[in-house]
């Protein structure tokens, strides 16, 4: 197994693309720490799910943005797992506001979660995988981060994942070369995130991709799995688009 003994703490877990990638990490045999914010029945089910495959999991409620439930969520992984090897910065929001429409609420609480979150995680989590000697950080970007006309409509959300995107470079050259970092810069994925988008917006997106769909939660899940296993390890500073080509470079 590709992941066999290793520990994966996946932020946002409880649902959409943080559920997939738990669920593939776990079946790849890594030990899960499943982060959620709000969605505790849906984190309970997803750990279920899990142990029902023999997984070892562990469930970790935290607000992202907060520094101290942060680092009250990594201290129990460790307490729990004893060590850190990959840790997915997945939590995210979309706020579908045009750049009028932003209002200074909508722009804090954005950055809190997409950019901040990330940060207070990798900052708290580093450490740790320097300590190990090594360390995978996957940050679950997305093309409205790139430069794709399209998809960068909602202001927030566009600076924020392409904040992201720095901060993944930033963090490769910083950490590097005990810890690889990553960026995944998905397209449309089958998620509630999409859905909220609304049911127009989606059909143009899937009409823009080559492919002609919308991804699905486990074609991300299977790339960050790469990511996060030994396959990659010359990889680090990459920003990789899964989005069926309507981001093509
Ligand atoms: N779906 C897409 O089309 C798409 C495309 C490109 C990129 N992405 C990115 O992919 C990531 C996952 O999105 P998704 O589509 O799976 O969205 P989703 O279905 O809406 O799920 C979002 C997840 O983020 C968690 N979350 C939100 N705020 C949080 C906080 N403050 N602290 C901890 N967790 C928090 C939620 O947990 P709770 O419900 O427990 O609060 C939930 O598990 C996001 O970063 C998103 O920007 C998605």
């Amino acid at each position: 197994m590709k992941l066999d003994e290793k520990v994966a703490l996946i932020t946002g877990a409880s649902r959409g693309i943080g559920r997939a990638i738990s669920k593939t990490f776990a079946l790849e045999g890594a030990k899960v720490a499943i982060n959620y914010n709000k969605s505790e029945k849906d984190a309970l089910s997803l750990a279920e799910e899990i142990k029902d495959q023999s997984g070892k999991t562990l469930l970790v409620k935290a607000d992202v943005s907060k520094s101290d439930e942060v680092k009250r969520m990594v201290r129990k992984t460790v307490e729990n797992f004893d060590r850190i090897d990959i840790l997915v910065n997945n939590a995210g929001i979309l706020i579908p506001v045009t750049f009028l429409d932003t209002t200074e609420q909508i722009w804090d609480k954005t950055m809190e979660i997409n950019i901040k979150g990330a940060f207070l995680c990798s900052k708290e989590i580093a450490p740790i995988m320097l300590n190990q000697g090594k360390g995978k950080i996957i940050n679950i970007a997305s093309i409205s981060g790139l430069a794709e006309r399209a998809a960068v409509r909602d202001t927030a959300y566009v600076v924020s994942k392409s904040a992201l995107i720095g901060l993944t470079r930033s963090l490769a050259v910083n950490l590097g070369p005990d810890i690889s970092v990553n960026a995944i810069c998905p397209g449309l994925t089958d998620t509630d995130m999409a859905t909220s988008l609304g049911h127009e917006r989606v059909r143009v997106g899937v009409e823009e991709s080559i492919l002609k769909r919308i991804a699905k939660p486990e074609d991300i899940a299977r790339t960050a799995l790469f990511l996060a296993s030994d396959d990659s390890d010359i990889i680090t500073g990459e920003i990789l688009t899964l989005a069926g080509g309507k981001a093509m470079r």
